[in-house]
């Protein structure tokens, strides 16, 4: 397994956010979490992008021990995020934006900014990545523009290309196509597949729109009130009483409210 979260639970006062959760990923496979509005999803991607520290429980991934580890470590080991609610630099332009995901591998890489030659070449290694993961999803062309003078959805495959400069090996995408059309969110699968694909990354994402879930997850977990209440492969979610039940029994489904 890839990951291995545990019997994971995080509480915040009184609030059980996450509540003894286990979920294993395989590698080179797309999970996605639902769930609706409160359920514990976006707590999840905090505790295993170590933004959040669990209560209990254990996460592992690839092997090591990250429960403990700050979050620039667990990036290091190749572990990348997007946000419910768009994070951009706003003074920076769209390269810009896309470097700054290199962050954790500059670092471990300071010390050679010291031999003469090198820094530049550093640079140039890492604008040229950076302009790949622009190509890959399609912002090539607007390297140059500031990156929240982009209209919304190229914003939220921005951040994309962000996540995946660093080229890490899981990708937490946290409902990637929220405020999109149909075309974008149709042309966003295609992109998530082709990453996972050909890329080989192992994706998990959260979403809300169904029809999107089905069609592009080998496996979905359910959270409803921090607790996973399901777990299969789409056709076994599709008409489990107990998922349909949580989400009918909840008025604010398929909001987008940034949590
Ligand atoms: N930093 C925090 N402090 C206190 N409570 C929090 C914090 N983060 C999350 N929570 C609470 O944990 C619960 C789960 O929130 P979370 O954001 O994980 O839900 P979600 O499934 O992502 O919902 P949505 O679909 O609306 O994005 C909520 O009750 C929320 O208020
Ligand atoms: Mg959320």
């Amino acid at each position: 397994m890839l990951l291995e979260i545990n019997h994971v639970t995080k509480s915040f006062g009184g609030v059980v956010a996450t509540n003894d959760v286990s979920v294993s990923v395989p590698e080179g496979k797309i999970l996605s979490i639902i769930g609706p509005n409160g359920a514990g999803k976006t707590t999840l991607f905090n505790l295993i992008t170590g933004a959040y520290m669990r209560t209990s429980g254990t996460i592992t991934f690839n092997g090591v021990k990250i429960d403990t580890m700050k979050p620039y470590e667990i990036h290091a080991l190749g572990v990348a995020r997007t946000f419910q609610n768009i994070r951009l630099f706003k003074r920076m332009t769209v390269l810009e934006n896309v470097m700054t995901g290199m962050h954790s591998r500059i670092k471990a890489r300071d010390i050679e900014s010291f031999i003469p030659g090198r820094s530049q070449k550093i640079e140039a290694e890492i604008t040229e990545k950076s302009m790949e993961a622009l190509k890959i999803v399609g912002l090539d062309g607007k390297y140059a523009e500031y990156g929240a003078a982009l209209p919304y959805g190229q914003q939220r495959r921005l951040e994309i290309a962000r996540a995946l400069v660093s080229d890490p090996k899981l990708l937490l995408l946290d409902e990637p196509a929220a405020g999109m059309n149909i075309n974008e969110s149709a042309e966003l699968l295609e992109l998530i597949r082709w990453i996972n694909a050909e890329l080989k990354k192992t994706v998990i994402f959260i979403e809300h729109n169904m029809k999107v879930v089905m069609n592009v997850s080998d496996y979905i977990v359910v959270l409803d009130h921090g607790s996973k209440i399901a777990e299969g492969i789409p056709k076994e979610i599709r008409n489990n009483p107990v998922v349909i039940e949580a989400y009918l029994g909840t008025k604010k489904e398929g909001g987008n409210a940034d949590a």
